[in-house]
């Protein structure tokens, strides 16, 4: 799970998709990462931790990294929040780029529409809100395309 700062809504994307995997009892490790360097080795917003605990999700002890080109190996599958962030890890992975692991993650909820999960960076709490009740249709869906018999 990819956005700028990896201390808004990927935290959030990280956390719920983890909570979901676990309670189907699948054995997936969801991971998170920002382009941006900014706040390495920082816990993710208060208002991400706020809401995400609201839901019963706690995603206090994740700290905030950076996205590396290697990780376009490590991982099945990457999920980015916007178009930049799309470019971004394009750039970033240079020769290791694999556009067949690479979507939106609303693409997931809408399908082709390339429509983006707003930043809450700047805004007040209900938009943390709402990107969460965003990412969590999202990882619904991710749960009902790749685990058959899980129960969403
Ligand atoms: P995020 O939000 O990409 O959802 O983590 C942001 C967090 C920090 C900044 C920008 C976006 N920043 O400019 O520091």
């Amino acid at each position: 799970m990819i956005c700028l700062g990896n201390i808004c809504r990927s935290p959030l994307a990280e956390g719920i998709l983890q909570y979901k995997a676990d309670k189907a009892g699948l054995n997936w490790k969801v991971d998170s990462a920002g382009t941006g360097n900014w706040h390495i080795g920082e816990p993710p917003h208060h208002l991400s931790q706020k809401v995400a605990r609201l839901n019963g999700v706690d995603i206090s002890k994740q700290c905030c990294r950076q996205f590396r080109k290697e990780d376009m190996l490590q991982y099945d599958k990457i999920y980015v929040m916007d178009s930049s962030n799309y470019n971004d890890v394009k750039h970033i992975s240079r020769e290791l780029w694999d556009e067949s692991k690479v979507d939106l993650l609303l693409n997931e909820l809408y399908p082709g529409q390339n429509r983006n999960v707003p930043d809450p960076w700047y805004g007040t709490e209900d938009g943390f809100h709402t990107v969460y009740d965003m990412i969590a249709k999202a990882c619904d869906n991710i749960l009902r395309k790749y685990a058959v018999n899980a129960k969403v």
